[in-house]
């Protein structure tokens, strides 16, 4: 971000480097990630006051495996390797790389010596995660050999004349227990960092540039009152007030008191709500379909459908704003602008004639999003929403979706959502699933057939694989109990204890 000073983290393929990037953020210093093979120039035009070398799960000498020129060593800006990092200054600065004689994964105690520039008073016997197969067998001439553990000989290394550290363990996550610490002392006493970023700053810039940018023209926003949108929506009503227009399409889909909440919390704003009620359309294009995949597909495409005919009913708005936050950046491998297809729902159409696109938040982790919603007097049911797949509960209903089989999911999935979410269990995603199983069952005299419902509740830190949620059974007893007495149509609940791999967190 334009005025802030910048910490590069070079991707060598590692698994943290979104963490890295944010444990530097949450140090109070802007960071941005950028491919391995990024030019000498394009490193100069940033400027950076440091450069982290991610890790990554290559050996430096496989034939292909990710490396950088060995002048960004020498640019004059301090740089901190991790893990494989470390292992590629190894190599490019002419020391040698081993495969360990036994690998070393998992959190273990390492030695750091005392009169090291990087730990400072971060010395001694410190828990630190490791996972590597290679290790440093010979640090280059001028390194001095700061940290050990038991079975790998150079834990870390530094040669504080060139402003070149380096570490084998991976002091951006939390099982390192001083690691964040340590990121701090590269930062502030090695790197000479001012600590000029924050959130309130971000805001400031973001609101300054969006007017730049939009000048007095109109800006067009699809809220979908997932976390993301709803920021934008928020800040740009800031930035722009009265020059806003935030579509919200009402597919059917959505959850018991959504569309109200959402009204609710964008009510007051200096910003036109316009709230689209399709819902007898969506229902009617799902008629008789069952297949998931063609349901996304129908929603996804009957969404764009809706969003270009209110679009052209708003006298066409100059700019498109869009949600979309740093991880979607990364993971495009572009930094460039482009009108990615939408969050939640299929994509929108790319020829509606916009001037332009505004996004927000394209600097920011979630958790930063999340700070800024709060800053921004969102309420917290949406800023700490969980992920809802843009097409709704009609992925979460088995087999064709009716409005009395979404009558009952609504009732059901909120007695789930309540009582899981006034537990103390750690669940980091839960809801309800109307299987298209009816099964037999009794109530008072009567025999009934009727739906089977199927609890989801998973515990994860990603969302790409999860572990199912260890529920206990008083809890499952309440839920199970309320529903099948209060949600007439469902006398059966399960709970899935499937995890993902090889189930995943939806049904479809
Ligand atoms: P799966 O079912 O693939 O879901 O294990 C992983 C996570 O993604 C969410 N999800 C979606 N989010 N649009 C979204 O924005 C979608 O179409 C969609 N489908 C799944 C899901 O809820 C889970 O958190």
């Amino acid at each position: 971000m334009a005025n802030n000073q910048t910490v590069l983290i070079l991707d060598f393929g590692g698994q943290y480097k979104e963490l890295i990037a944010r444990r530097v953020r949450e140090c109070g210093v802007y960071s941005e990630i950028r491919p391995n093979s990024i030019s000498l120039e394009e490193i100069r035009a940033i400027h950076p006051i440091g450069i982290i070398f991610t890790g990554g799960p290559d050996s430096v000498y496989a034939p292909g495996a990710p490396a950088c020129p060995r002048e960004v060593l020498e640019l004059g800006v301090p740089v901190l390797g991790i893990c494989y990092g470390m292992q590629l200054i190894t190599k490019l600065l002419g020391g040698q790389v081993s495969p360990c004689s036994k690998s070393e994964y998992g959190t273990l105690t390492a030695e750091l010596a005392e009169d090291s520039v990087l730990f400072g008073e971060y010395s001694g016997s410190q828990r630190v995660l490791m996972s590597h197969t290679d290790f440093v067998s010979a640090p280059p001439a001028g390194f001095r050999v700061t940290a050990h553990t038991e079975l790998c000989p150079c834990a870390a290394m530094e040669n504080p004349e060139k402003g070149i550290y380096a570490v084998q363990f991976h002091p951006e996550v939390e099982n390192t227990v001083n690691g964040k610490a340590i990121l701090n002392r590269f930062l502030y006493t090695v790197c000479r960092a001012a600590g000029d970023y924050s959130m309130s700053d971000y805001l400031e810039k973001q609101i300054r540039q969006v007017r730049e940018t939009v000048g007095s023209g109109r800006v067009l926003l699809g809220l979908s009152g997932g976390v993301d949108s709803s920021v934008a929506a928020a800040l740009l009503s800031r930035a722009i007030p009265g020059q806003l227009t935030c579509i919200y399409i009402d597919h059917g889909f959505m959850r018991k008191n959504e569309t109200e909440e959402i009204k609710k919390a964008f009510a007051g704003r200096d910003l036109d709500f316009v709230h689209v009620d399709a819902r007898e359309r969506f229902l009617t294009r799902l008629r008789g379909v069952t297949d998931p995949e063609q349901k996304r597909k129908i929603i996804g495409a009957e969404f764009a459908r809706a969003f270009e005919d209110e679009a052209k009913k708003c006298g066409n708005p100059e700019f498109l704003a869009q949600g979309t936050i740093y991880p979607d950046v990364v993971e495009s491998g572009t930094n460039s602008a482009v009108i990615k297809s939408h969050h939640n729902v299929g994509g929108l159409p790319e020829d509606l004639g916009f001037k332009g696109v505004v996004e927000p938040l394209r600097g920011l982790f979630k958790d930063e999003v999340r700070k800024l919603g709060l800053m921004l007097k969102l309420p917290r049911q949406i800023v700490f929403r969980q992920p809802f797949p843009g097409p709704g509960l009609a992925i979460r209903i088995i087999g064709e979706v009716t409005e009395e089989k979404l009558d009952l999911l609504r009732e059901a999935d909120a007695i789930v959502r309540q009582e899981i979410g006034r537990s103390r269990c750690r669940a980091d995603q839960f809801f309800a699933v109307l299987t298209n199983v009816r099964s037999v069952g009794v109530m008072g005299d009567g025999r009934t057939y009727e739906y089977t419902l199927a609890i989801r509740a998973v515990r994860t830190n990603d969302f790409m694989t999860c572990e199912y949620a260890r529920l206990p059974h008083t809890l499952l007893n309440r839920m199970a109990s309320r529903i099948t007495n209060e949600v007439k149509g469902i006398n059966r609940v399960v709970y899935d204890v499937t995890s993902k791999p090889p189930a995943t967190i939806e049904w479809e």
